[in-house]
């Protein structure tokens, strides 16, 4: 087993009601003026945002409030929430939301506690000396990003999708009640499903020979998120399979699955989906389901035992004696899988149908016009990337 640093600090409250201990939390971690944002109205629909309120009210907590963060969060509503914090003098973010609500609040806590721009920060160009903490109540298991060191902000022009990370922007709480995830749409649920799935799948194809206990860590994972998105399709509001996702979502983002595996993951999907999502505002995990199978196609002969213990260990399917041959049948298992969750498995059935010149921007933007490769199980560079979206079509 190889070397590691394993550092996932979020204190978690999970289960139902936990929402009531919201305002104690912030307290004890420092609180004494917030900024609650939240999205585009799920959370006022619920009467979620009211009790939050109401609960950062009970402790004698004053707050301000943020919101319409929209999915693929904008760098303009960033702005106008780190002018607003200032304003308000507020000292601690309050995150009700999913990844897109959380990487704002994220983002407008390196925004505030820094002086410089903070798309500096995710142009690559800057690092955070500082972040103001952050408290998170999930209402999606998706993104990760209640325990995640990292954000993902689109700038509103150009629509350019880019990620920073660093510890200092981990959330110092979560709230997670699975309950609260029951009025999500069916599309929504599913995508987050996916999306937890290749949070692991990212860290378990990697070019090294792994380690035993991350391996099958990963697996079991993986094995619970295909069982349990299975089942919240026909039964939404099935509260152990929430639970079982909710957790799960958490757990694949926290670099759990990296550890002693000597790399941090593959991660070309996940740099090729951004570009999806920043140029066509598609929902992050459809994004990856659409990529997926391509790229696993393409990059399977650098890695066919990788794939070959997907199949088999993951997605079921019997040894037929060759790897390689093993490993596409493990591949298209998985498309099986997602077409069963009414997922895309191309650009198509995502809805997508870009042009060429369009391929050739994505491809270009990607690889940092050809000055980066992406990928760990085979580098990828533009030429490799095009061809990738290409076959995705
Ligand atoms: O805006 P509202 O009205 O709340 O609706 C949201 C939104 O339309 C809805 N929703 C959320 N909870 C709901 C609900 N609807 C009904 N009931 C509820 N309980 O779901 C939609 C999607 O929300 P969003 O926050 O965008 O979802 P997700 O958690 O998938 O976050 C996606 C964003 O996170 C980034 C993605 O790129 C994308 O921008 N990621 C962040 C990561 C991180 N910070 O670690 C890692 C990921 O790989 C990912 O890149
Ligand atoms: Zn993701």
């Amino acid at each position: 087993m190889e070397n590691f640093t394993y550092y996932a600090p979020t204190k978690v409250v999970f289960g139902r009601d936990t929402v009531a201990q919201t305002g104690q939390l912030a307290r004890e971690f420092g609180a004494n003026k917030v900024l609650v944002l939240y999205g585009g109205g799920s959370a006022v629909k619920s009467g979620l945002l009211q009790r939050v309120c109401d609960v950062l009210t009970a402790v004698g907590l004053p707050y301000a409030l943020l919101g319409g963060i929209q999915p693929n969060p904008r760098l303009s509503k960033v702005y106008e929430g780190i002018d607003l914090g200032r304003r308000e003098g507020v000292d601690f973010l309050l995150a009700v939301g999913g990844g897109s609500v959380i990487d704002t609040a994220k983002a407008v806590g390196y925004g505030m506690a820094n002086d410089f721009d903070v798309w500096e920060l995710y142009a690559k160009r800057a690092q955070a000396a500082a972040c103001l903490p952050i408290g998170a109540v999930v209402t999606i298991a998706a993104a990760g990003s209640e325990m995640s060191n990292s954000s993902v902000i689109t700038r509103d022009d150009g629509l350019l999708k880019r990620g920073y990370s660093s510890n200092l922007g981990r959330p110092r709480f979560a709230v997670m009640d699975p309950a609260l995830t029951f009025t999500l749409p069916p599309y929504q649920t599913a995508s987050g499903c996916v999306d937890i799935l290749m949070h692991t799948m990212e860290r378990y194809f990697h070019p090294g020979p792994g380690a035993a206990l991350t391996d099958v860590m990963a697996e079991a994972l993986m094995g619970t998120v295909l069982e349990k998105s299975r089942i919240l399709m026909d039964t939404p509001t099935d509260y152990d399979a929430r639970a079982e996702v909710m957790w799960a979502g958490s757990l694949s983002h926290n670099d759990l699955f990296e550890c002693g595996t000597g790399t941090h993951g593959d991660w070309a999907c996940h740099q090729m989906e951004h570009e999806l999502s920043g140029m066509f505002d598609v929902a992050h995990g459809a994004g990856l389901a659409a990529i997926w199978g391509s790229w696993a196609r393409y990059v399977l002969p650098a890695a066919p035992e990788r794939f070959d213990r997907f199949a088999r260990r993951v997605m079921g399917v019997g040894d037929c004696g060759d790897p390689l041959e093993n490993g596409r049948r493990g591949i298209a298992a998985f498309e099986a899988f997602l077409s069963a969750i009414r997922m895309p498995v191309n650009l198509r059935q995502l809805g997508l149908t870009p042009s060429p010149t369009q391929l050739d921007a994505l491809a270009d933007s990607c690889s940092y016009h050809g000055g980066r490769t992406i990928g760990a199980i085979q580098k990828l560079d533009r030429a490799d990337i095009r061809r990738i979206y290409q076959n995705a079509l």
